[in-house]
């Protein structure tokens, strides 16, 4: 099992300058033994698509989808119209579209119930807010959270999902966890996972995003339990989110 880096650009780069990062990331030299993905605004997916060409990565990625693959839903994005479009992964459950857009719980698990059928493995994203924290709230929040969200999805030997493991108040504020705690939310997750998916739950890449950069990476990926990253802020420079790829790996 590769770790794997995504990706998430959030709401920046239009078509012109998605098309404009992906022509500078392909110059950058990528490890081996690493998964690299790009989460780009739906608008954005063809554009990088079409200037990746024939380039293995990064793997196209998106930010949401709706749990319907076609109807009466405006606005909305379909499972099986990124399918088409080549995506590998999708987000769900960003703390921003739980906390800005309202989605719950059931929300998240129908959406990756969804792309689970349509083939697109979920990134389903959890993680407690700074007051939850404070008030030892943690691991039963993320356990509920996880729980919830993993319902209705089958695992059939291959890993069925990926899980971001993303304190609120680690995103966007340039305080990382701390790689300790990390390992100890995941492994509660792990042990979620179990539950569940019996063996299998080994195959799902647990992965930990907030305030990831150059410099915390490698403490991240050389964690046990920390199967790879998602990365925010830091993926927006194509040559230092390669910087960024580079450093993940040890020399
Ligand atoms: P950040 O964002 O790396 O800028 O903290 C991570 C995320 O929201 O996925």
């Amino acid at each position: 099992m590769k770790n794997i880096i995504i990706a998430n650009w959030k709401m920046y780069y239009g078509p012109v300058k998605a098309g404009a990062w992906v022509r500078a990331f392909r110059r950058e030299r990528l490890p081996k033994d690493l998964e690299v993905a790009v989460a780009a605004p739906f608008i954005s997916l063809p554009a990088v698509r079409a200037t990746l060409g024939r380039a293995l990565a990064p793997v196209l990625a998106a930010q949401d989808a709706f749990w319907a693959n076609e109807g009466a839903y405006t606005g909305e994005v379909s499972p099986t119209m990124l399918l088409e479009l080549g995506v590998s992964y999708c987000l769900v459950g960003h703390s921003e579209r739980r906390h800005i857009m309202g989605e719950t719980d059931e929300m998240v698990a129908k959406k990756a119930r969804a792309l689970q059928l349509a083939g697109i493995s979920p990134v389903i994203c959890v993680g407690e807010t700074e007051v939850e924290r404070r008030r030892g709230n943690s691991k039963k929040v993320v356990r509920q959270q996880v729980q919830k969200a993993v319902e209705g999805i089958k695992g059939d030997g291959k890993a069925p999902a990926i899980i971001a493991y993303e304190p609120v108040w680690a995103i966007g504020s340039g305080k990382p966890c701390s790689a300790y705690d990390a390992r100890e939310m995941h492994e509660t997750i792990r042990t979620v996972l179990k539950k569940k998916f019996g063996s299998t739950a080994d195959a799902i890449r647990i992965i930990y995003g907030g305030s990831v950069d150059t410099r915390n990476i490698l403490e991240f990926l050389t964690t046990t339990d920390v199967d790879g990253a998602l990365v925010g802020g830091a993926s927006l420079d194509p040559r230092a989110f390669g910087l960024l790829c580079r450093a993940a790996v040890p020399s």
